[in-house]
């Protein structure tokens, strides 16, 4: 099939290029022409495994193609993927300019033949609807809109885009959803070659619900994730006072299918590019439509209290005296396995930290390059080519992302650098018995 894909970032590109590998025709429109142009040098703009391998693998198939101009390739495309950031404003709410934007372009550039609008986007619930309304007010009839959320994961997108857990499809319109159908059948099927991941033994649920349903699935499934991690840090904070360890008691809870073991790891909270911007937007929504959600409200409230417990802890292991000292911090990412900083626990804490006086020695395998773009240029942060490097001659070492690499490091190494052998860990990675044996004052989250 043809098919135009409208913003070639994170979840534009992971989607046209496995659509691509599949045997579609592909074209990329970004209104970034810096993008565009590295892309068709074969430059991805972020990090995340396969990408540039899919990048290279269809552009010689001749499988895709970048471009400025919705005009000449959207009038022959059966299917026009909306995949343009739906970023948060300050107050909560969703910020939908480029998804309007999106959708003026594409009607401008409609023509007769039968066209499915798939919104990728994570957009409000009646977004879909709105946007039908304006391209029928345009005068366009011969469309559908689909939506057709996306649950991918920064460090597993093409992964997760090849054999997702489920695929939502929300449409009023049979033909559309047909449409849709036939275009995931490998995927559904299991049936592809020569792609990176293994297939599964089984065929991909598929969800078939209304616009409206489809675009709540994806909010509901983020608040839940999060409720989920949420919940077990007030689990781990509980633990904390009364003695308990929280690793044992998630291990426990975890043994229980009903609850199952998945994103129970306590730590220092949430973030990222969708988690705290798609909560906060469902709460918004919840309000709009008259409804109070109170737990909503709490899951937030706990991951952004976890941040300073974790920061009461540093000062607490420092004897209540973080001014002038410097601390090493592992991690920057908001997350193991990615570059991004966007809403990053480990952000935030650094940030503070220097807020306080603290000299900041950070050390990430993959961030520090977008580290530096959001913590700007302070003269007290520098940023260390290892683990070592950043544990050399400061007070306390601190773990704020969850790479496993840092579970290897050379410990014995590790303390001999430091000035005291404080380490706090925010990710609860480290095995404490061993670091606790070479002599390390040792903190975590929900465990002594
Ligand atoms: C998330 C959803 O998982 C994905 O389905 C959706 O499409 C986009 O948002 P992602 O942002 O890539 O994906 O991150 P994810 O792997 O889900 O982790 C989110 C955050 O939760 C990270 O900060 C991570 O450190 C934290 N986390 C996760 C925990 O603190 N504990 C856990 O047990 C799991």
């Amino acid at each position: 099939m043809r098919i135009t894909v409208v913003g070639a970032g994170y979840v534009g590109l992971s989607t046209g290029l496995v659509l691509a590998s599949l045997g579609n025709e592909v074209y990329f429109v970004d209104v970034e022409e810096k993008k565009i142009e590295d892309l068709k040098k074969g430059l991805v703009p972020f990090k995340e495994p396969y990408v540039k391998g899919l990048l290279e693998k269809t552009t010689r198939s001749g499988n895709i193609e970048f471009s400025n101009l919705y005009s000449t390739t959207i009038p022959n495309s059966d299917l026009v993927f909306i995949c343009v950031g739906t970023p948060p404003k300050v107050n909560g709410e969703v910020d939908l300019r480029q998804v309007k934007k999106a959708i003026k372009s594409i009607g401008e550039c409609l023509s007769r033949r039968f066209t499915v609008i798939v919104v990728k986007s994570t957009v409000p619930v009646g977004m879909a609807k709105q946007l039908k309304n304006t391209l029928a007010k345009a005068g366009h009839k011969n469309f559908a809109i689909v939506s057709n959320p996306e649950f991918l994961r920064e460090g597993s997108a093409i992964k997760d885009s090849l054999t997702p857990d489920r695929i939502v499809i929300g449409s009023d319109q049979s033909k559309a959803v047909k449409v849709l159908i036939k275009l995931y059948r490998p995927i559904i099927k299991q049936k592809f070659e020569n792609i990176i991941v293994e297939r599964l033994p089984r065929e991909i649920p598929l969800v078939l619900t209304s616009n409206e349903s489809a675009e709540l699935i994806k909010y509901a499934s983020n608040a839940f994730l999060t409720t989920k991690i949420s919940f077990i840090n007030e689990i781990a904070n509980i633990a904390e006072n009364v003695g308990a360890d929280i690793t044992d008691v998630a291990k426990a809870l975890g043994l229980d299918p009903r609850i199952g073991d998945k994103f129970l790891d306590a730590g220092i909270g949430w973030g990222g590019s969708c988690f705290p911007k798609d909560v906060r937007a469902l709460h918004q929504i919840a309000g709009n439509s008259g409804y109070m959600p109170v737990l909503l409200k709490s899951v937030i409230e706990v991951n952004n209290e976890q941040r300073y417990r974790f920061l009461q802890k540093i000062s607490k292991a420092l004897g209540e005296n973080i001014e002038g000292k410097t601390i090493a911090v592992l991690g920057v990412a908001f997350k193991s396995g990615t570059d991004d900083v966007r809403e990053s626990p480990a952000i935030e804490i650094i940030n503070k930290l220097l807020e306080l006086g603290a000299k900041i020695k950070a050390y990430d395998p993959l961030a520090l390059e977008n580290a530096k773009k959001v913590l700007k240029n302070n003269s007290d942060i520098t940023f260390c080519t290892s683990p070592y490097d950043a544990a050399k001659g400061v007070s306390a070492l601190i773990i704020t992302t969850e790479w496993p690499e840092f579970k290897n490091l050379n410990f014995r190494r590790i303390k001999s650098l430091l000035k005291s052998p404080i380490l706090i860990d925010g990710r609860n990675l480290i095995d404490k018995d061993m670091v606790k044996k070479l002599g390390f004052k040792y903190w975590a989250v929900g465990r002594k």
